[in-house]
């Protein structure tokens, strides 16, 4: 082969992996490095690097689905969840935010212990029977009976009690709208007690 044509060739083979590579990095997933440095530098310092805060004020992520990891960033971006969170989520990616999901969903739950037995012995009614008195649906029937949640709904399970107890409030008074509804129908009718409980039963569940 002539070295003109040769040349000519590697050119064009050279051209086409360039193309190849503008197309791959494009909307790519970010690397590894990347995410460690986003959880180093930001999430660990109130959610602990492990996922496992130990401040009850910061949820914990561990073993968390990634999907409603996502969705929650996502609903912090664009002001439909509101919170310290929207600042740490304004300039994340789209790719960023389901990497972040992965990583600390594979991270290891830490169920607390039970303070109050009697407490959590009405949690665990409550939970797997809801309140048939006055119309509250059993939270195992969506969250599973082990508080363990869906793609589309979150794990409970091990949560800090002071944190389901805030989010319930605050679905109840509605500064928690990102839902459609679905939990403000069923927080509003919980009473102080039930929700002390409950959130008392759950944060026991591994
Ligand atoms: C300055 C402290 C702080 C930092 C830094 C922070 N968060 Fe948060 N995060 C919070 C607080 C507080 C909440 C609870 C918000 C509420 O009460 O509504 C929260 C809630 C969340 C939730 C919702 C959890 C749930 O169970 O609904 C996710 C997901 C989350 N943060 C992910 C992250 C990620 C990922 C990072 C790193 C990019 C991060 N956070 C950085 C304070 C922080
Ligand atoms: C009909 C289905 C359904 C039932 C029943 C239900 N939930 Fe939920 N729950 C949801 C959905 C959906 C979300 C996610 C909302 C979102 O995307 O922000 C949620 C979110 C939550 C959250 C917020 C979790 C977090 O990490 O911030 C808490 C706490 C919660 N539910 C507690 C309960 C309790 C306690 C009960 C029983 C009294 C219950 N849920 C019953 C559907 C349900």
């Amino acid at each position: 082969m002539a070295e003109a044509t040769q040349r000519a060739i590697l050119n064009g083979l050279g051209a086409v992996m360039a193309a190849w590579a503008a197309f791959a990095t494009a909307g790519a997933e970010p690397d590894a490095k990347r995410i460690s440095e986003i959880v180093a530098n930001r999430c660990a310092l109130c959610h602990g690097p492990e996922g496992d805060s130990v401040s009850p004020i910061f949820p914990r992520l561990a073993a968390q689905h990634p999907e409603y990891i996502a969705k929650q960033l996502a609903d912090f971006q664009a002001g439909r969840r509101k919170g310290t969170m929207s600042d740490q989520a304004r300039d994340l990616s789209p790719e960023e935010m389901r990497a972040l999901g992965t990583f600390f969903s594979q991270k290891k739950p830490r169920p607390q212990r039970v303070r109050d037995e009697d407490l959590a012995g009405v949690g665990r009614y409550i939970y797997l029977k809801g309140n048939p008195f006055s119309g509250v649906a059993a939270c195992a029937s969506c969250h599973g009976p082990r508080g363990a949640g869906t793609v589309q709904l979150p794990r409970l399970a091990g949560q800090h009690a002071a944190y389901l107890e805030s989010q319930l409030k605050d679905f109840t008074k509605r500064d928690r709208t990102n839902d459609n509804a679905v939990m403000h129908t069923i927080a509003s009718k919980l009473t102080d007690l039930e929700i002390n409980a409950v959130a008392a039963y759950i944060s026991a569940l591994d």
